[in-house]
């Protein structure tokens, strides 16, 4: 057999240990690594964004085919502003190029197309082909993809906590009001639910500020693949270490004996 379809092999293999009614229905990730490896390969980290761009699209492809609703994608941080003036630029012209070239097959696919994060910063142009393609796939039921740029969970917490408090003095709402369902109705997230699972490529054990609100009780998973290497294959690793999760919630592993507990007495 040749390499290539032992690889075939391997894949297909993989893919049939996923159990379709247990695939998450929102998957959260943060694609990690693209500077990294370009660097590796002598290239400039440019090289690993655009390759970044390409590995983006087999993930929508591949979540969307194994029935996930709603895939949500870090793209740049609040804090990814202190990076050098050139990377900045080369990115925010790298969302513009790619939403432009790729909009209108997004549309196609039915895929509905958000932008989480404080656009304010944002050059016009970047924020004009944001507008269009969230105006333009508003409708669209299949998959909700959102990308998340210049986006930050803790100022996303700060702006739901400062719009509270306005209500609150304009006596919108009564401060005893406030809970968890107040607070998710201004997240910026909000009518969307929490991912069951979140990836982090690259092998970096840390959430960098992404949904800490959201983030609460999905399931962590890290891969060591750079985001330039992750595909289509990798994401169903990801799927199937997910499925063999115990998701308690607080609570305890459900047993086939419900009367398993006892009140135990301490003996001295
Ligand atoms: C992720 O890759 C992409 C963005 C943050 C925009 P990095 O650019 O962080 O790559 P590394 O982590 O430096 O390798
Ligand atoms: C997180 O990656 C942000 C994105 C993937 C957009 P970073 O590379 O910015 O995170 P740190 O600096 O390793 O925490
Ligand atoms: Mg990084």
């Amino acid at each position: 057999m040749s390499l290539e379809k032992i690889i075939d092999k391997k894949k297909k293999d993989l893919s049939t240990k996923i159990d379709k009614q247990k695939v998450p229905e929102h998957v959260a990730i943060i694609m990690d690594g693209n500077g990294r490896w370009a660097t590796k390969k002598g290239l400039p980290r440019s090289y690993g964004h655009n390759k970044g761009v390409n590995v983006l699209k087999e993930i929508i492809k591949a979540s969307k085919k194994l029935g996930c609703k709603v895939l949500t994608v870090y793209a740049f941080s609040t804090e990814n502003w202190t990076r050098p003036k050139k990377e900045v630029d080369f990115l925010i012209n790298l969302f513009a190029e790619v939403l432009k070239n790729e909009i209108e097959e997004i549309h196609q696919e039915y895929i509905k197309m958000k932008f989480i994060g404080d656009l304010t910063p944002f050059p016009e142009k970047l924020k004009k082909i944001i507008f269009s393609s969230e105006s333009l796939t508003k409708n669209n039921k299949t998959f909700l993809l959102n990308v998340c740029v210049n986006y930050g969970g803790r100022q996303e917490i700060v702006k739901v906590a400062k719009e509270l408090a306005l209500k609150s003095s304009s006596g919108e709402i009564n401060p005893s009001e406030v809970n968890e369902e107040l607070f998710n109705s201004e997240l910026l997230t909000q009518g969307i639910k929490d991912p069951e699972l979140l990836i982090r490529t690259s092998g970096e054990k840390r959430i960098s500020n992404f949904l800490l609100w959201q983030l609460a009780y999905s399931e962590i998973y890290i891969s060591d693949v750079l985001w330039p290497d992750f595909n289509e294959f990798e994401f169903h690793k990801a799927i199937i270490d997910y499925q063999s999760r115990n998701r308690r919630f607080g609570g305890i592993e459900s047993l086939p004996n419900e009367s398993s507990f006892e009140d135990s007495k301490c003996s001295s």
